[in-house]
């Protein structure tokens, strides 16, 4: 019923208990989030028990694109976007891994952290912090965090039984867990929703009391219709909060898990992990002196794994401890490998580094964010990587440069003259000057690459990059038609009105070209600098800050006319080979 009415374009009102068309709600969430509030970008903190695969990649580009395209709207000078990331480096599973691979703790996150930093610069993900969990003025975040809870009376200490996934650091009930049959025929218990074993724990813990916050939750999202993106799961939290929820167990026995921060006060306990890792968002804006000028503000870009954390557990801390919940998480589904979980163990985990040696930096940063589809799961192979690449940046954007910027047809390299009377603001002003050439398609392309930034604006802001990016495709699709439909390379430079025809379609593709090259800037950022310094785009006219398309149409000066164009003529996107789908590892992918 619930799921049925929100489909429908209804969001169910908790506590009313009635229905209100959610694009009302929408609208008015849409006004709130006005870009004049600072903004806190955050992907996941990733374990350091194995390094980077791409699922963890995906996380990062997802909020690297949305993350350049918020500086894109602010004009670059705003300092009114950041963007962290960083690694986990606390718990069991850590613990239990160093000590696998014979090293000091320390000495192992240390490693597999810079992996990770290695591969995000690589990648080019423009975070503005990265942040480490076994850093000192994290654990003093922590801690001050811990003693306000603890000082509102949300803290007392407990039995806690119950089972627990160490690969999910998660304490699971009885309805979370199921039986498996093991390899050797015997019973295995495991998590019903990651399929991790489980196992029996029971200790004297710290308890966070989290049933006092069923309510102010749902309140919270009451109020918040869109606080969590896609709309599939911000029902799903719904649903977590029909039941009464059980008090958390917030710390571990020391002597069990001592690689962790301890609980202040108390040397025989640990701080929970995942209590230590949430606290990342607060440490990086100065928590506890210096948040306030960032929170609330906090965007956090999760896998859907991670749901329940960030959109029950988090937000319920943040309450207790007096401060706002965050003000959107988006979640995204997971890339599967030949429709399998990837997995160490079925041999299927995609490296990050390797794909980009095969399709460069940009080629697999596009394929991700055009291809990755936040509802549902998606299918990795490489052999898809190359052709979307191939048709979408190979083909049609640079296929679309070569042709307005070959010397063949713009001998002079200008960025040329565009002509009124060829292309009348007016439909069929001119017409019986014989001048104007162009049809009613003509105008429609202009229409639509004017509401192009806005348009992926909008996508950008319902986390549907892969919307934005194909509707920029479209575009570039419907540009190079426009360009076939006037056959430009027949038309004689001697004879006036058919050059200044030439010059009017050169000038119009080449503007298309320039809103298409700052709006993938976000996707593909070293292949969107290569179309930008080819028409001769100075890096301050690359922002949507004051940004103005086809001016000289609209009667005002145009300062790109006349320019020449860049030096560099060099292909902007090589066509992959075959060849790149072979490289010696992963032969059949
Ligand atoms: O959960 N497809 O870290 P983690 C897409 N440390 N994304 C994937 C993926 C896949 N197949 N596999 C993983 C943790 N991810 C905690 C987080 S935050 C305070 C603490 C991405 O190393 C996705 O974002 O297990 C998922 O949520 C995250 O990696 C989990 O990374
Ligand atoms: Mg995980």
């Amino acid at each position: 019923m619930l799921r049925t009415a929100c489909r429908a374009g209804w969001c169910w009102q908790i506590v009313q208990r009635t229905y209100v068309p959610r694009q009302y709600v929408a609208r008015r969430e849409v006004q709130q989030s006005s870009t004049d509030r600072r903004l806190l970008l955050s992907t996941p903190i990733f374990y350091v028990n194995a390094g980077p695969h791409l699922g963890h990649v995906y996380s990062a580009l997802l909020a690297d694109a949305m993350h350049r395209h918020r500086r894109l709207v602010l004009g670059a000078e705003d300092p009114g976007a950041r963007l962290c990331t960083g690694t986990d480096e606390h718990g069991l599973k850590i613990q239990q891994a160093a000590a696998a691979a014979g090293k000091d703790p320390l000495v192992f996150c240390s490693e597999v952290s810079e992996q990770f930093k290695d591969v995000f610069n690589h990648i080019l993900i423009s975070y503005t912090d990265y942040i480490r969990t076994t850093e000192e003025r994290h654990q003093t975040a922590v801690e001050h965090f811990w003693a306000v809870l603890c000082r509102k009376g949300f803290i007392y200490k407990g039995v806690y039984e119950g089972w627990y996934s160490t690969p999910d650091e998660s304490f699971l009930t009885d309805s979370q867990v199921m039986d498996i049959s093991g390899k050797r025929g015997n019973t295995v218990k495991v998590s019903t929703e990651s399929g991790h074993q489980v196992h029996w724990t029971k200790e004297e813990n710290y308890m966070f009391k989290l049933s006092e916050f069923r309510l102010p939750l749902l309140k919270w999202l009451e109020n918040n219709p869109c606080a969590i993106y896609p709309e599939r799961f911000y029902d799903v939290v719904l649903q977590m909060l029909q039941e009464d929820l059980p008090d958390l167990s917030v710390s571990r026995e020391r002597n069990r898990l001592t690689w962790g921060i301890p609980v202040p006060g108390d040397v025989t306990q640990t701080i929970y992990v995942w209590l230590d890792a949430l606290v990342n968002y607060l440490t990086v804006v100065g928590y506890p002196k210096a948040h306030e000028s960032w929170w609330p503000g906090a965007h956090h870009v999760v896998g859907k794994d991670i749901l329940k954390f960030h959109a029950v557990y988090w937000p319920a801390f943040l309450l207790a401890a007096g401060l706002e919940p965050p003000s959107r998480i988006y979640v995204h589904s997971h890339w599967t490998v030949h429709g399998q979980k990837m997995s160490k163990s079925l041999g299927n985990v995609i490296d990050p580094m390797d794909c980009c040696n095969r399709f460069t930096v940009d080629g697999f940063r596009y394929f991700l964010l055009r291809q990755g589809v936040p509802d549902r799961d998606c299918d990795y192979y490489h052999e898809k990587v190359m052709k979307v690449v191939n048709a979408e940046l190979a083909d049609a954007l640079g296929g679309l440069l070569n042709r307005c910027t070959a010397h063949a047809i713009n001998a002079t390299q200008n960025y040329p003259f565009f002509s009124s009377a060829c292309f009348p603001r007016t439909p069929g002003l001119f017409e019986k000057e014989a001048l104007s050439r162009v049809t009613a398609e003509d105008y429609k392309l202009l229409e639509f690459v004017e509401c192009l930034p806005s348009e992926v604006n909008d996508h950008y802001g319902n986390f549907q990059i892969y919307k934005a990016i194909e509707a920029i495709n479209v575009r570039v699709k419907q540009t190079n038609a426009f360009f076939q439909r006037h056959v430009p390379w027949k038309l004689d430079r001697d004879n006036t009105a058919d050059k200044l025809w030439l010059d009017t379609i050169l000038y119009v593709t080449l503007e298309c070209l320039r809103v298409y090259g700052i709006l993938l800037q976000p996707v593909v950022p070293t292949i969107a600098d290569k179309l930008l310094s080819r028409l001769a785009v100075a890096p301050h006219e690359r922002t949507l800050k004051g940004f103005q398309f086809l001016a000289r149409y609209h009667g005002k000066d145009c300062s790109f006319e006349g320019r020449k164009l860049g030096p560099d003529t060099g292909i902007l996107f090589h066509r992959l080979e075959r060849q790149n789908l072979h490289t010696k590892q992963n032969m059949s992918l």
